[in-house]
């Protein structure tokens, strides 16, 4: 059987039925050191947009790690039940402050823009496999509300994505995606005929794409837990920044403060 990993429901499920901490592609530590490198490059009280966290524990882990305010940090998933998860581990935590956490679909713009308005526009967007997932879908009828004569289109599912969070965040910032795809945003440099932008290579230049080893989590003495001799597996780290581009979702002046 094969899974469809871009339905709500077959996510909401599988937090229903597997409520503790899981980490596509392996834990925070390999992204941790680039994510406080990157946070270094940005101005001080960058608000930071969690997609698709799950119940990944990468928001806990820059909270701790890097001493990241939690009331900069929002996680959003379209899984209610990820939500309630997150939030209740939360609750028994002792630090100080909360992060804020909220349900939505970041394929509705109506959706996405009511969830994020309060903390956009973001200094950074947080994707590890969540772009993976929504990949997986079909094209989808978008109605572009923020574009010149508001189409309705269309869409691969990923360009809305694209589209979607280039409006929610400001100039310079970073998009940072772990994915197990090499070629996850070949499609920024294809796509020519969106009106309204020229290309969404304008919009998010990928600025560095790097192979990080993936971390395996082994059961010590199962039958076949040694990979001695098997190779590496690698996942893909991208940091994509946002263009000057603007689109017309916040007032000019907000978007270029
Ligand atoms: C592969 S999992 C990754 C979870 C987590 N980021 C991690 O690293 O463990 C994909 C996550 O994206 C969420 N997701 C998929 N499509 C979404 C959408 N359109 N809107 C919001 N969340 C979505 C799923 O509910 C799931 O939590």
């Amino acid at each position: 059987m094969t899974i469809d990993y871009s339905s709500k429901e077959v996510w909401q499920q599988r937090f229903t039925e597997h409520p503790d901490n899981f980490e596509w592609l392996g834990g925070s530590d390999a992204l941790l050191p680039i994510i406080q490198n990157l946070l270094s490059s940005l101005p001080i009280d960058s608000t930071i947009l969690h997609i698709g966290c799950g119940t990944s524990n990468l928001s806990f882990a820059i909270r701790d790690g890097l001493s990241v305010s939690p009331e900069r940090i929002l996680n959003l998933d379209y899984a209610a039940r990820a939500i309630e998860l997150g939030q209740a581990l939360e609750g028994d935590s002792k630090a100080k402050g909360k992060m804020l956490w909220t349900v939505a679909d970041l394929l509705d713009w109506e959706n996405l823009h009511g969830a994020c308005k309060e903390m956009a526009p973001f200094g950074m967007i947080l994707d590890k496999s969540t772009s993976d997932a929504i990949a997986c879908g079909y094209d989808v009828d978008a109605s572009i509300a923020f574009l010149p004569g508001h189409p309705t289109v269309q869409l691969e599912p990923m360009i809305l994505l694209a589209l979607h969070l280039a409006a929610l965040v400001r100039p310079g910032s970073v998009w940072l995606a772990m994915s197990y795809s090499s070629t996850r945003f070949d499609f920024l440099d294809d796509v020519h005929a969106l009106p309204g932008v020229a290309r969404l290579n304008d919009l998010w230049t990928v600025e560095r794409k790097e192979e990080v080893e993936a971390f395996e989590q082994v059961v010590p003495d199962a039958p076949g837990s040694t990979h001695v001799h098997r190779p590496p597996i690698m996942h893909n780290v991208y940091v994509l920044r946002r263009t000057n581009t603007p689109l017309d979702v916040w007032p000019k002046d907000d978007f270029y403060e």
